[in-house]
Parts: C-alpha cells; sequence; structure tokens
C-alpha cells in the first residue's frame, strides 16, 4: 500500500470537499492519505471586503509570499503528493504560492511525482504553469492535473462569484445558479480516486495523466485561454499603476486599489464577451494552432 501526502489550502472549504471526493477511492483502495494544510499566519478572512478582496492583487500576480503558520513537516516518505490550489487572479493563490516558495518545500516535494488538484472559477491555465515551474525547481515533478471549476458561462459565474466573496452568499438568485463548483462535480471528482490508486499500485502514477484525461480531468476553452492571455498583460499594468507611486505616497495605494476594484470588473463584463466573438472568428483563421496549443497544455 502506497503513502499519499496531500497539501492545500482552502478559505471556504470548497477545495477541501473537492480533494475529499477525490480521495476517498484512495482510502477504500488501501492507501495512506495524510494532509498538510497550509495557514497564513494572518489569515484571510472571508468573506472579503472590496478593499482587502482587490488590494490581494499586486501580490498575487508578483508571487509575493506571506508568512505561514508554522507547520510539521510530514514525516516519512511519500509515493505521491497531491497539491490541491486555487487561483487568485490568474495566478495560484497567496497561502500556496507562499508555500511553494517556503525552504521546507523542496525538502517535501524533492524527487516526488505530484499531481495537481485545482478548485478554481475557470481561468487557471497561466497559474498551472507557474506551479509546474515552481515544483520543477523544487526538484518534484508534476505528473498530471485535475480541474473543479464552476461550469457556468463566465458572465454568469463572474456574478456568483463577486456575491459569494464579498458577501458570503453561495445560494442561487434571481436567474443566477449557486455560486462556485456545482455540487454533483464536486462529487463526480471521486472518479478520478480509484484511477490514481491503480497507478499508485502498480507504481506507474508518472504515466497517470491520459488515464485522467480521458475522464474529463481538465479542459481548456479557446475563448477563455485568449482572455486569460489578455488579461494577463493587463494585469502586469495595472499591478504597476497601484503601486507606482507608493514609494512617495504610501496612501496612493489605497486610492489606486480603489480605482482598480470598479476598473477590473467592469473591464471583465466588456472584454469577455469581445474575446469570445474573437475567439470565433480567430478559430475559422487560426483554429489548428489554438487546438494544438491546447492539447500541449493539457499533456504531461
Ligand atoms: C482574491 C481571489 C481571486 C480569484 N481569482 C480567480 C481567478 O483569477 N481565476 C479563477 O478561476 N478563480 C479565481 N478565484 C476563485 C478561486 O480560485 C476559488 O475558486 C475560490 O476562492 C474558492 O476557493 P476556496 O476553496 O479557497 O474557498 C479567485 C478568488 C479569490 C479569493
Amino acid at each position: 500500500m502506497k503513502r499519499v501526502l496531500v497539501i492545500h489550502y482552502s478559505q471556504t472549504g470548497q477545495l477541501t470537499e473537492v480533494l475529499r471526493s477525490l480521495c476517498a477511492p484512495l482510502l477504500h483502495a488501501g492507501h495512506t492519505v495524510n494532509h498538510l494544510v497550509v495557514e497564513p499566519a494572518t489569515p484571510f478572512a472571508f468573506p472579503w471586503s472590496r478593499m482587502r478582496f482587490f488590494g490581494a492583487f499586486p501580490e498575487a500576480v508578483n508571487g509575493d509570499p506571506v508568512e505561514l503558520k508554522p507547520f510539521a513537516e510530514p514525516p516519512g516518505d511519500y509515493d505521491l503528493v497531491i497539491l490541491g490550489y486555487t487561483i487568485w487572479f490568474l495566478n495560484p493563490s497567496i497561502p500556496i504560492n507562499s508555500f511553494l516558495k517556503h525552504p521546507a518545500a523542496a525538502t517535501i516535494l524533492k524527487d516526488k511525482p505530484v499531481l495537481t488538484v485545482i478548485g478554481a472559477r475557470n481561468m487557471w491555465v497561466h497559474a498551472q504553469q507557474k506551479v509546474r515551474g515552481l515544483v520543477t525547481q523544487l526538484g518534484g515533478r508534476v505528473v498530471g492535473n485535475i480541474l473543479a471549476e464552476d461550469r457556468s458561462p463566465n458572465m454568469v459565474s463572474l456574478v456568483t462569484i463577486i456575491r459569494w466573496m464579498f458577501y458570503g452568499r453561495k445560494d442561487p438568485f434571481l436567474v443566477f445558479p449557486a455560486a462556485g463548483i456545482r455540487a454533483e462535480d464536486i462529487a463526480g471528482m471521486s472518479r478520478f480516486g480509484p484511477v490514481v490508486a491503480e497507478h499508485l499500485t502498480h507504481g506507474t502514477i508518472d504515466q497517470v495523466n491520459p488515464a485522467l484525461l480521458a475522464l474529463g480531468s481538465a479542459r481548456i476553452k479557446p475563448s477563455l485561454l485568449v482572455l486569460e492571455k489578455r488579461a494577463l498583460v493587463l494585469f502586469g499594468k495595472y499591478r504597476s499603476y497601484i503601486l507606482a507611486k507608493v514609494a512617495r505616497d504610501p496612501a496612493s495605494r489605497e486610492r489606486r486599489v480603489s480605482v482598480f476594484s470598479v476598473v477590473l470588473p467592469i473591464g471583465a463584463f466588456i472584454l469577455s464577451p469581445i474575446t469570445a466573438l474573437a475567439t470565433v472568428l480567430m478559430s475559422l483563421v487560426k483554429g489548428k494552432e489554438l487546438a494544438q496549443e491546447i492539447d500541449e497544455l493539457l499533456r504531461y
């Protein structure tokens, strides 16, 4: 029987549920599952205020770590590390990024196969490349990825996540569905467990990803990939704008975060339908290239 270490941070418990569902079959198959829960020394309170939410943007985008609560380095040798993370502003969440930059991370991840599990709204491609890079730097190797996302259309999930994050309300309202990953999708994560368990048993965990993909472990919508790339360019500029005058005028950050908190949601609502339309047109000309890029992004 093999040993699995699950590392994760979840603010509302959504990702914890995803991982619980995924790991139940591993326990059932007789594997040992231990947990390392990442916790920032100063917790990120939930629900968020508008200023705290958008105030986390510069550090999330730049990958600046925060101090973590001390954690016991898990004893023993693991056959698989499952790294569960969420996305904050197209990047790995600040707590998980802080873990990956923590001195203890190398000891835990060195020479280990790492299966990433993402619980996000719908934009995660850049974050996954970053996580893959950090894990590789630490001497680990990402062997696959499982995505749990909100499958509502982009504009719909934008509305429901804003309500959830700022008011703590996940329930359906008006014509909108419940916020976050649907309960049946969280329950459905358990379908990947037996595949992971089997590859662990046979010592073939490095080859697990094609079997996971065959079960629908991840997909990339072309329009969201294009939107994410555009947003990333803008995010660099927004970050520079927010921090531009901080050295001379520390209060300028707060003022600029306030401006950004209005500009970003409006920008997202304008850019999203335009990009979706542009991607349909682009697919007519560059459809093959886009499909090939997506195919490569899903392979490990
Ligand atoms: C500050 C912040 C920024 C976020 N940015 C993104 C994002 O860029 N892309 C995305 O798919 N989800 C984004 N989300 C949603 C999270 O990835 C996640 O689904 C949600 O916070 C619930 O996760 P939990 O398990 O930590 O509660 C963001 C959430 C927060 C709090």
